[in-house]
């Protein structure tokens, strides 16, 4: 593997590794996240994802997805089918589905981790993100570690492009350098509040939009604050996210996301 520019990274707080999943291994994602919709009963009431309210902060289905496979909806999805209604499937896909287990521990990601500093890298999240034509949303300016909090910080996002990636279909947006910033927010307590750290603001640099092609990774540094534009387009914008934590930091008991039927692995 071609070592990481680490130089970027501490300056940017992200990296953009083009040609990194092979072609073979989107597909086998993609087919993948097209069976366990096609397996997934879609219920009378559909669990919205939206980053723009809270109306899913007492939603145990939420809540509790951190050891499991579970599916959200998109807040705009109306009569859509629902393989072009989804928002994400989460959390859990890394650890319960052997595909995504498969990609989520290839030997490139471990030694990447590695190389970023990660020496006891635990696998705590990942999504399968959609996008939807027309009606994926925008995610809000944030950082990770509001989300997947440790002490001290230490979550990496490694965010793989499954369709091409433009400002057209909702790619993701970064404040370069903004990582150096605090943590601004935590969202904790076990009911889904967010708590705030520090009232700085965000950084006045302007946003980069991060366009990848199919097969990209971009990593994330946990503090850097990043968002997506809505897909405006007639084209799907898939994405596997994976976030890994350093298992010598804490990792609080009031974090929202709990596994406590599923203990964290490394990337072995
Ligand atoms: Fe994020």
């Amino acid at each position: 593997m071609k070592l990481p520019d680490l130089a970027a990274y501490e300056r940017d707080g992200f990296l953009v590794l083009e040609d990194f999943l092979p072609a073979a291994e989107c597909d086998a994602l993609q087919a993948r996240a097209a069976e366990l919709v096609a397996g997934f009963a879609a219920p009378a009431r559909r669990t919205v994802f939206s980053t723009e309210d809270q109306r899913h902060a007492d939603d145990r289905y939420f809540s509790e997805s951190g050891d499991a496979i579970r599916f959200f909806f998109e807040e705009a999805a109306t009569d859509q089918p629902t393989a072009l209604a989804l928002n994400k499937i989460g959390h859990a896909l890394h650890d319960l589905d052997p595909v995504f287990d498969r990609v989520s521990r290839r030997s490139e990601l471990a030694e990447l981790a590695r190389a970023l500093g990660l020496d006891q890298p635990l696998l705590l999240q990942s999504m399968y993100l959609f996008k939807q034509p027309h009606i994926g949303a925008p995610v809000d300016w944030h950082q990770d570690a509001t989300y997947l909090y440790t002490q001290p910080s230490t979550v990496t996002g490694f965010w793989i492009a499954l369709d091409d990636a433009d400002r057209d279909n909702g790619c993701l947006v970064a404040l370069p350098g903004g990582h150096r910033g605090p943590l601004r927010f935590r969202r904790g307590g076990g009911r889904l509040a967010t708590e705030t750290l520090d009232a700085t603001p965000w950084p006045a640099v302007s946003p980069v939009a991060i366009e990848a092609r199919r097969g990209t990774l971009v990593v994330l540094h946990g503090k850097l604050p990043h968002a997506s534009t809505p897909n405006r387009s007639s084209r799907s914008r898939h994405a596997y996210s994976l976030h890994v934590i350093d298992g010598r930091a804490d990792y609080p008991a009031d974090n929202w996301l709990q596994r406590p039927t599923l203990p964290l692995r490394g990337f072995a």
